[in-house]
Parts: C-alpha cells; structure tokens; sequence
C-alpha cells in the first residue's frame, strides 16, 4: 500500500464495507465468552469496529494494524468516547503476531483477513485463541453461481480466493474449528457506510494530491472501478460475518 492510499484510507471513519450492527450482532452471538474476553483485532485500521465492541462490552482489545496514522485515530476516537471495554494498539503485522498461543477469547478480523489469505489466517491465527475460542472474520463471498466474466476476471485477479460460502464453510471445517454462525452484510453496508465516504473525500484529496498521478490512481482504481462493478453486479458478492469457534 501506497502513501497516497494510506492519505486517502485515513480520511475515512472506516476502510472497508461494514456495519455497527453487524458487528454487534455478530458478537452478540457469541454467548460462551467469559466475562472481560481478551479480543485480539487485526487489521482494525481507524477502529470503527474496535469501537463497537468496546461500547457493547466490558473487554480488552488489543487492535492491530501496520499503520500508526490509522492506530492514532482511532486512540484519539476511544479517548473521546464512554467505553465499557479498554482498548490497547499495537503497531504489528498480522503475519507475525507478536503473541504467545492461547492468549485471546477471541479473534476479531473486519474485512482484512484477505490480506493473508482466509485459508492462511485461519491456519496460522488458531494458536493464539483459547481452546474455544472464537474468531469472527469478514471475508468477500459469492452469493450465487453463474458469476459474469469481467466480474470474475477482476476478483480472480484482486483476491483469487473469494469462494462460494460452501467453499469458506469447508475450509472452516479444514482447519479445526465450528462455523456457528454467518450473516451477509447488506448492501448499505457498502454503498451507505463504504462508497459513499469515499466519494464525498474524493473532491477534498484531490483538490490536495490531484497533481500526483499515483494519487489520481487510487481514485480511479479503489473508487470508481471498484464500486462501478460493484454497482453493476452487487447481487453476487458481498462481505460475510463468518462466527466461527476453535475445536
Ligand atoms: C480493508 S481495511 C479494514 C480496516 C477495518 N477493520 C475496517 O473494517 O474498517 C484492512 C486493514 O488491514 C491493515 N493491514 C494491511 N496489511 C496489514 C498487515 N500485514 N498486518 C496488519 N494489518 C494490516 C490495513 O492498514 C487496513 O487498516
């Protein structure tokens, strides 16, 4: 990731399609958790769901990511806030996270164990969990067959692991743990809460970084091209809620 992605990202509440109540729902889900589950949340970029399972519950949250700027938004966001839980950054990557095994309740992952890989995440983040503990990780899924050619040629090239939800059950299954549970995020999730934040900084970043074609880029690539088919072919895919538990 480039600088001029990271100044774009960090403008945003946050960095990918999501939504507050899918998070609490998904959490609320979990009904084996101790009291003041010890969470672990890679990838949690500015923290808008760090933020969410703080406020629903008394925990401590350690939130992961690799970049400061995003790591320091979202300290400054939970210093302004009423929270039940406490929540600790930590500047690491998720390929090697700096933690002895059986250390979290749970594992949370909001569209970013892509980075990875789903089947690589699963595999390597099962050590830190407690014996059940649970992990809840967001991964792009396909709603139906039949998937059009110039939509498959931009996932198969983006992310060649998005699969069909019987395929994600399966490697759930594979590495050892439970699926419990998994909820498909709506379309708000994207346009309301995702796209539409980006459209209105896009005027805002360009009128600063317009100059730079690397800056142009990003616009044309992370915005338009992205959300152009997404619009186009919305009824195919979307992010999944996996709730999943360690056997
Ligand atoms: C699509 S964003 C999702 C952010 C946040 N969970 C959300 O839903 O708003 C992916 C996040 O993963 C972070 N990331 C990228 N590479 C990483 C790595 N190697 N280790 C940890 N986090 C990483 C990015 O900085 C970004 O914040």
């Amino acid at each position: 990731m480039t600088d001029y992605f990271i100044e774009f990202y960090k403008r945003l509440d946050r960095q990918g399609p999501g939504d507050d109540k899918y998070t609490e729902l998904a959490f609320r889900l979990l009904e084996q958790l101790p009291r003041n589950p010890r969470i672990l949340d890679v990838g949690c970029g500015s923290g808008k769901q760090t933020l969410v399972l703080a406020r629903i519950a008394e925990c401590e949250i350690t939130a992961v990511d690799v970049f400061d700027c995003l790591l320091d938004k979202l300290e400054e966001s939970s210093l302004k806030q009423k929270l039940k839980g406490s929540i600790t950054t930590l500047n690491a990557s998720m390929f090697e996270l700096p933690f002895d095994d059986e250390q979290f309740d749970l594992i949370w992952s909001e569209g970013s164990i892509y980075i990875m890989g789903f089947e690589n995440g699963l595999r390597e983040w099962k050590r830190l969990l407690k014996p059940g503990g649970y992990l809840v990780a967001s991964e792009i899924t396909w709603l139906q067959k039949d998937i059009p050619e110039e939509l498959l040629d931009f996932w198969n090239a983006a992310y060649p692991e998005i699969g069909t939800l019987s395929e994600k059950l399966s490697v759930i299954e594979k590495y050892g743990y439970r699926p419990l549970a998994h909820l498909t995020l709506p379309g708000y999730g994207w346009q309301k809460n995702y796209y539409s934040l980006m459209e209105a900084n896009k005027k805002d970043y360009l009128d600063q970084f317009g100059h730079v074609q690397e800056a142009r880029m990003v616009v044309e690539n992370e915005l338009e091209l992205e959300m152009n088919l997404y619009h186009r072919y919305k009824e195919f895919y979307s992010y999944v809620y996996y709730v999943i538990q360690k056997v």
